[in-house]
């Protein structure tokens, strides 16, 4: 009996040791490409870049996790700060996902975005049903002390330790109206527009130092959208609702939009003397839903065009005061949201490390510009 168990340990721990060797033999392999190179470095004296993260990525020994230490100066929980993950049960809040995260970026000196406290995906139900006959709405005035309850307590929990908080997410369409009912979202319905100054008072109370966003995609797409969300923020701001920030989320493809229409956007935006974050930036190989293509050098090398000019975009305006913080939606293509959105199953190569974890060329194009030229 004993001897047996001896050997079960015996092959567990050889089986732990090999696993152990090849996630060493893999960082190191990304280690020595990379060279000294650091995005973070890199880009230190104009704006802080980070990376999209899931709970599994920050355990020590991941091979993701000294990848992620080394290059970026910044996270965002992928899906473990979002209303369903904080509070999936009225009143039961389970912070330990995204704690392990805070902790991480606390201990290798990297700054958090909190991501995201309203919004219209990933909430439950429950925050939108009357608790007697859960097949009625609930009231404006259930669905408001929700909120509060909500940002209050999730922002008194992180208090000081997250730099900018997307307070709202993507409260428009793209045709420039408020989302409602039709597009899928009940706060409007149920509270009225008055919902995002409310969320954003209630946030500014519980954390007066954090930067407080509304967040949305196609920004840089739709001149309609971006003339929205300005008179959007605008309006706040002159009703003197603590708004401090507009997130373009920057889901673009190697073939649009262009650099001026991102530019016409982000200077747009911080005329209102708000700051401008990129918030869940990727680079996808696609136009839209046509099917899978092969991952060519061209491909690549075209990806590497559009990041070079875009993070030396980023960089001008940082200069000038507009913009603080750039967010890529994920560290590397094995785990982008993008094989599963638009087209599920659908390979996507959008970020800039590749399925092994090593950079790609997108990556030289921005730490290195001889690399890329
Ligand atoms: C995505 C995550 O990446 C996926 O893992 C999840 O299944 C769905 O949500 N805009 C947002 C993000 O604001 O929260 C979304 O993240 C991507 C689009």
């Amino acid at each position: 009996m004993k001897a047996k168990g001896v050997r079960i340990i015996g092959d567990k721990a050889r089986a732990l040791c090999a696993a152990a060797a090849a996630v060493t033999a893999l960082v190191a392999a990304a280690s020595a490409q990379e060279g000294s190179m650091s995005l973070r470095d890199s880009l230190a004296g104009y704006f802080a870049v980070g990376a999209a993260v899931q709970p599994g990525f920050v355990d020590a020994g991941d091979a993701h996790s000294r990848l992620l230490a080394r290059q970026f100066g910044a996270v965002v929980a992928e899906n473990a700060m979002k209303p369903e993950s904080l509070q999936p049960v009225e009143g039961t809040f389970r912070f330990g996902s995204a704690d392990k995260i805070v902790r991480f970026a606390e201990r290798n000196g990297m700054s958090v975005r909190g991501h995201v406290l309203v919004w219209h995906q990933q909430t439950p139900l429950w925050f939108f049903c009357d608790p007697d006959d859960p097949a009625k709405p609930a009231s404006r005035e259930l669905l408001l002390a929700r909120m509060r309850i909500h940002i209050q307590t999730v922002l008194g929990h992180y208090r000081g330790r997250v730099r900018a908080w997307d307070v709202v997410n993507e409260p428009l369409t793209d045709g420039g109206s408020l989302r409602g009912a039709a597009e899928g979202s009940k706060w409007l319905e149920i509270i009225g527009p008055d919902y995002l100054d409310k969320a954003f008072e209630y946030a500014h109370e519980a954390d007066p130092d954090a930067l407080l966003v509304v967040n949305d995609y196609n920004l840089e797409r739709s001149a309609a959208k971006r003339d929205a969300m300005y008179e959007l923020v605008k309006g706040m701001r002159s009703r003197g609702v603590p708004v401090g920030g507009i997130g373009m989320q920057m889901h673009i493809s190697i073939y649009g939009p262009s650099a001026d229409e991102i530019r016409e956007a982000i200077e747009k935006f911080a005329s209102l003397g708000v700051k401008v974050q990129i918030t869940e930036m990727d680079v996808s190989i696609y136009r839209g839903t046509e099917a899978e293509v092969p991952l060519t050098d061209d491909l690549l090398d075209l990806q590497a065009r559009r990041y070079g000019e875009l993070f030396d975009l980023f960089k001008e305006e940082a200069g000038k005061g507009a913009l603080d913080m750039v967010m890529l939606w994920g560290l590397s293509d094995e785990a982008s949201w993008l094989n599963a959105f638009p087209v599920p199953g659908r390979s996507d190569a959008p970020l800039l490390f590749d399925r092994e974890l090593k950079p790609k060329p997108a990556f030289w194009a921005i730490v290195d510009h001889r690399a890329a030229d």
